[in-house]
């Protein structure tokens, strides 16, 4: 797949087949795609938690939306956003009937405020895991979305699954499903020739 596997793999929100199970083997399978991916000095700092109980994703599933309507909340978007609202909007509805919820978390916490280099290489030293297991998902059909609505519920999330809230942080929330039939293409970017310069920024 190469090139088009980059391309084409997207938020996948309503294409998410609710009705049938994910299995823990092919999450396994793609996991380890997901820990080939680079992290500062090599740290590995990820842990993968999934959480495939009814309830217990139920209950996700409140504090999702909780956090999502708290993003919205005196926000007007624009009118090219408003699809992707709608499609977000349908998650946040469904996301306890996706299969399988998967929580990228690093171990450790940042102190607050934290330098620019240390959030960089935090944060830069787990997302690269979280978009190699989307990709890895998407090459065996399986459709994800990268979410973070929760966050804004971290500790009661962390609560609720047995995190110990002060060494691990959760970084994402990936729902995962099989992928409904749909249309795949690139997504809406302004083209690079447009976002980059050359020897000086202007
Ligand atoms: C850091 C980050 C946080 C995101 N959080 C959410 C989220 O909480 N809920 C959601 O539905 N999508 C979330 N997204 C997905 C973006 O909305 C999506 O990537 C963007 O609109 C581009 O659409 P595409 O991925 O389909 O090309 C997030 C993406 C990133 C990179």
């Amino acid at each position: 797949m190469g090139i088009e596997l980059l391309t084409t793999t997207r938020s996948f929100r309503r294409r998410l087949d609710l009705t049938r199970p994910v299995e823990r083997r092919d999450l396994l399978e793609c996991l380890d795609i997901a820990v080939q991916a680079p992290s500062g000095s090599n740290r590995q700092p990820w842990r993968f938690l999934v959480v495939q109980d009814d309830e217990t994703k139920q209950r996700i599933a409140e504090f999702y939306r909780k956090g999502f309507e708290a993003n919205l909340a005196g926000r007007t978007p624009r009118p090219d956003q408003l699809g992707d609202l709608a499609s977000s909007r349908y998650l946040a509805e469904h996301l306890g009937e996706v299969p399988a919820l998967v929580f990228v978390c690093s171990l450790g916490r940042l102190p607050e405020p934290a330098s620019p280099p240390r959030l960089a290489s935090f944060y830069g030293s787990i997302y690269p895991a979280v978009w190699n297991f989307m990709l890895a998902l998407r090459e065996r059909g399986l459709g994800s979305c990268l979410t973070t609505a929760h966050l804004a519920y971290e500790r009661e999330v962390a609560d609720l699954l047995g995190i110990p809230f002060d060494e691990v942080t959760q970084v994402a929330m990936v729902p995962v499903a099989h992928l409904l039939p749909g249309h795949d293409g690139p997504g809406r970017r302004a083209p690079a020739a447009e976002v980059t310069l050359w020897d000086r920024w202007a």
